[in-house]
C-alpha cells in the first residue's frame, strides 16, 4: 500500500512516500481502509521529533471503512473513525491507504457525510467534547472562557459550548478573527495575552476556562475564576515549554479546580472512546445543527503542504487530507 512515511526527525522533508505491506488482521483489532485524515499538532511533534514516540507512519486518526475485524467488534464494510490507541505513536497510523487500530479506539460513524467532513470530526470533537463535558463538567448559563479558539480544537469547543447553551468568551490574538468567532456564537472575543486574568471584566467570576494556549497561560486562566471554578489544560499553542518555578501555595487561588486532558487516554480503562458522542456529534453535524466543515481539504499527495500551513498558522480551522 501507499504511505507516507517519516524518513528522519525534522522539516517538511521528512514526509516521504513510499511502498510497505498492508496491516494484517490481528484479534482486537481493526484493519481501516482509509478514506480521510484529520492533521494534527501531535503530527507536527512526531514529525519534528519533540515527543518521546513517533512510529514510521504518522497520523493519529482517521474516517474510512472496515476492512477486516477478527473479533467481530465492528461488521466488515462499516463507517467507522479511529483515534489515538498509539496511532501514529506506537504503532503505524493513518498516513497510509490502510491502518489496524486498536477496537478500543475505533467507533461507528454511520451519518450521511462527505469523507471529508466526517474526517475533521473524530480527535478534534473528542476531545473538545471531553474536556468541556468531563473535565470542565460545562453546564446551561455558565460562562466559559476558551483560550485559543481559533484554532480546529478551540473552534470545536466554542461551537459544542454555545449548543450546550454556555455564554462563551474567546481569545484570538489577531483582532481580524473576532467576527469569525462571533459568528460562531460567541458572545464577546478577547485579544490573548498572559495578563487576560487583569483585564477581563468577568474577572473572578468565571467558571470553567478550556485553556489550549497551554502551560504558559494556565496560571494566569486559574487566576480569573470564581469559586468552584475549573480550568482543563489541553492544548500547547504557545509551546511546550514547563511552567517555570509552579508554587501553588503562592500562586493558586483557593477553592479552584486544576485538570488536564490528553488524548492519548482514549480507549484506556476508565476512557472508553464509547463515553464520547461521536456519532451523535455527527448526526448533528449531518442536520446542519453543528457545523463541522474542514477549513481545507488536501489530496494524499500534497501531505508536506498540510503540514506548511499548519505549520505557518494559516489553518483557520480543521486541516484534512482525502484519498
Ligand atoms: N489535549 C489533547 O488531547 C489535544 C488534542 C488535540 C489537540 N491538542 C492541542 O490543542 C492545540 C490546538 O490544536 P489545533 O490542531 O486545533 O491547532 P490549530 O488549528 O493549528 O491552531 C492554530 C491557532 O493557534 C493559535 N496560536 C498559534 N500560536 C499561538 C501562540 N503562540 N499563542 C496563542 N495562540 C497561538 C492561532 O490563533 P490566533 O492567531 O487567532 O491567536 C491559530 O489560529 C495544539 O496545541 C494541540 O497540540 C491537544
Amino acid at each position: 500500500m501507499r504511505a507516507i512515511v517519516l524518513e528522519k526527525f525534522g522539516g517538511l522533508d521528512s514526509l516521504v512516500y513510499a511502498e510497505i505491506p498492508e496491516p494484517e488482521p490481528l484479534e482486537g483489532h481493526v484493519v481501516i481502509e482509509i478514506k480521510a485524515f484529520g492533521i494534527n499538532h501531535a503530527e507536527m511533534h512526531m514529525r519534528r521529533g519533540e515527543w518521546a514516540e513517533a512510529a514510521q507512519v504518522s497520523g493519529i486518526e482517521c474516517v474510512g471503512i472496515v476492512k477486516s475485524c477478527p473479533g467481530g467488534e465492528f461488521p466488515v464494510g462499516a463507517k467507522v473513525a479511529a483515534l489515538m490507541g498509539g496511532l501514529g505513536r506506537s504503532i503505524n497510523g493513518s498516513y497510509a491507504q490502510f491502518t489496524r487500530a486498536p477496537a478500543s479506539n475505533v467507533a461507528l460513524i454511520e451519518a450521511e457525510l462527505p469523507w471529508a467532513e466526517l474526517a475533521a470530526i473524530p480527535e478534534t470533537y473528542a476531545t473538545a467534547w471531553t474536556c468541556l463535558f468531563r473535565n470542565l463538567e460545562i453546564k446551561q448559563g455558565q460562562t466559559v472562557l476558551i483560550r485559543g479558539a481559533t484554532s480546529s480544537f478551540g473552534q470545536a469547543a466554542v461551537k459544542l459550548a454555545v449548543n450546550a447553551g454556555a455564554t462563551v468568551i474567546a481569545t484570538t490574538r489577531s483582532a481580524a478573527r473576532f467576527a469569525k468567532l462571533e459568528a460562531m456564537g460567541a458572545s464577546r472575543v478577547e485579544i490573548e495575552g498572559p495578563d487576560l486574568s487583569k483585564r477581563i471584566a468577568e474577572a473572578k467570576q468565571i467558571d470553567a476556562v478550556l485553556d489550549l494556549v497551554g502551560n504558559s497561560t494556565i496560571l494566569d486562566s486559574l487566576a480569573m475564576l470564581g469559586r468552584g471554578g475549573r480550568a482543563c489544560l489541553a492544548g500547547w499553542l504557545g509551546g511546550l515549554a514547563p511552567i517555570p518555578d509552579f508554587n501553588p501555595l503562592l500562586q493558586m487561588s483557593s477553592g479552584v479546580y486544576l485538570t488536564f486532558f490528553g488524548s492519548f487516554v482514549f480507549g484506556t480503562p476508565g476512557f472508553p472512546l464509547s463515553d464520547v458522542p461521536l456519532q451523535a456529534i455527527a448526526a448533528d453535524v449531518a442536520a446542519g445543527r453543528l457545523d463541522a466543515k474542514p477549513s481545507r481539504v488536501f489530496s494524499f499527495d500534497e501531505i508536506r503542504e498540510a503540514h506548511r500551513v499548519m505549520e505557518a498558522n494559516e489553518a483557520n480551522g480543521k486541516l484534512v487530507v482525502v484519498h
